[in-house]
């Protein structure tokens, strides 16, 4: 256990040193105005960094068009070769990447020791996807005629990323459209833009030419906003957060009738059927349920329980979960850290409040942390609520917290239909051993990622993205590359 003066101490150390701005051709520039970073464990003011508006995001834009050209001329094999490199820098400097992600952000070191590699896993996975970006030559309906299929780089892409992931949600992004040959213009969510910050030293290390990614860090994103909006040489963003949110840039993107890929709000059903192993399927709710202290958008939120394994299953869960340490992420043993804010505490109390006044009851947690362990009042205990049903507002909304509500059941279709009946269709989980069930329930299963018997199924290699009101487009996988594609054909007369 670190002492406060160690913490302290670690925290000055990380920032000596360290210089923040607008990244822009590969400089840091200043701003009108900065604005804070703080610690959500804390409540202190990490840092104070520009912060960027209009101006500076139309620098961004001007730097990612003019870099366009050569950038996307340059042969794959040298585009791969860079993306490599700083995946090598980010694995190399890993400590230091993740403290300032747990300082930032607040999730348990060892959670951010993993994102780092998972971050690095995009650049390099996509490095090999740059080198095979193939096109096609089809028979053609004359004999003298020719038709070849190409694709080539959609242009200046704009990279919308949220704070729960502050590093792999960028470059789950960044590999892709650099890979595919486009200029970057990222920008981080005001509560974590030091993860995305210390990329753009990470590209400069690597050899990156001027303007290929820009990271413009903001308080206020409706002048940013506005900008890429309005400019016709933005073709594509790609936005990672609310549904609400969202909708909104859908409907802005219509005016230049930009591409959009958009990964969006979750309600992840996780179903253990009679028949799961009840210790993998436990520990599979845990790390799912649990993750990022339950701020992940793939994270289970409503646990259904066949009523045949109903108790063994809460009381194996329950105990499990009353185990978890919560804490300042930086402490080595912490499970659980801060929620992000106020307003992420407040949703979790009315949701804990609704279930119990609705015949919930709490095996374990219901609350925060006592005051004198809780500085700014976000840690909440790891809570799990019996007998929940899916007309409460903790099964309604995304929780985005450390609560998991259990929900009993009987009939295989009966909980289908519970968990398809949400606007949304991110991710889905479900245990069982019978595997004509697997590809039933795989198959019926309204949601874009599919964990069956497995409850992390996040991977560069695998095409990340939701269905209904969960997303348009994918992440990841061969196909992640194609939303940074234009397809083009030149019918040949020979
Ligand atoms: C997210 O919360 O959308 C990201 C989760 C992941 O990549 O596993």
């Amino acid at each position: 256990m670190l002492s406060a003066q160690e913490l302290n101490q670690l925290t000055q150390q990380t920032f000596a040193g360290a210089t923040y701005g607008v990244f822009i051709n590969n400089q840091w520039q200043g701003a009108d105005r900065t604005f804070p970073v703080e610690n959500p464990a804390t409540g202190e003011v990490l840092v104070t960094i520009p912060d960027a508006g209009a101006p500076e995001a139309a620098a961004a834009i001007d730097a990612a068009y003019a870099a366009l050209p050569a950038w996307s001329a340059l042969p794959a094999i040298q585009r791969a070769d860079l993306m490599r490199k700083a995946a090598a820098l980010m694995l190399e400097q890993r400590e230091r990447l993740a403290t300032i992600m747990t300082l930032e952000q607040g999730k348990p070191i060892s959670e951010s020791r993993g994102e780092i590699a998972y971050a690095a896993s995009f650049l390099s996975w996509f490095a090999g996807e740059a080198e095979r970006v193939y096109g096609q030559i089809v028979p053609a309906s004359s004999a003298n005629k020719r038709i070849l299929v190409m694709r080539q780089p959609v242009g200046v892409c704009v990279l919308i990323t949220p704070w729960n992931f502050p590093a792999a949600m960028l470059t789950r992004k960044l590999g892709p459209a650099l890979a595919a040959g486009c200029t970057a213009i990222c920008k981080p969510a005001e509560q974590t833009p030091l993860s995305a910050l210390e990329l753009g030293r990470i590209f400069i290390e690597a050899g990156f030419p001027p303007g290929v990614v820009n990271i413009v860090p903001t308080s206020d994103p409706v002048p940013f906003s506005e900008t890429i909006f309005a400019d016709e040489r933005v073709r594509k963003i790609s936005f990672t957060g609310s549904t609400e949110v969202g909708r909104i840039l859908i409907a802005n993107s219509a005016r230049t009738v930009k591409r959009m890929s958009m990964e969006l709000g979750g309600n992840a059903p996780f179903i253990i059927f009679d028949d799961a192993d009840l210790i993998p399927a436990v520990k599979g709710a845990v790390a799912s349920k649990f993750r990022n202290a339950g701020q992940t958008c793939i994270c289970a939120n409503r646990i259904f329980v066949q009523r045949g394994i109903y108790d063994r299953f809460a009381e194996a869960f329950t105990r499990e979960v009353a185990a978890m340490p919560v804490g300042n992420g930086l402490q080595p043993d912490s499970l659980i850290g801060p929620l992000i804010d106020q307003p992420a505490r407040q949703k979790i109390e009315r949701h804990v409040a609704d279930a119990t006044a609705h015949g919930a009851q709490i095996l374990t947690g219901g609350a925060p942390l006592p005051a004198d362990h809780n500085p700014t009042g976000t840690f909440w205990k790891p809570t799990v609520l019996a007998n929940a049903s899916s007309q409460m507002l903790v099964a309604q909304e995304e929780t985005f917290g450390p609560v998991a509500p259990l929900i009993p059941f009987s009939e295989e279709d009966e909980v289908l239909a519970q968990a398809n009946g949400t606007p949304f269709g991110l991710a889905a989980y479900f245990y069982t051993r019978d595997v004509s069930r697997v590809l039933r329930i795989a198959e019926r299963l309204e949601f874009g990622i599919i964990g069956a018997n497995d409850a992390l199924p996040s991977t560069a290699q695998a095409p990340f993205g939701g269905v209904k009101q969960s997303g348009l487009g994918r992440e990841g996988g061969s196909v992640g590359i194609d939303e940074y594609l234009e397809v083009k054909y030149v019918s040949l007369g020979l």
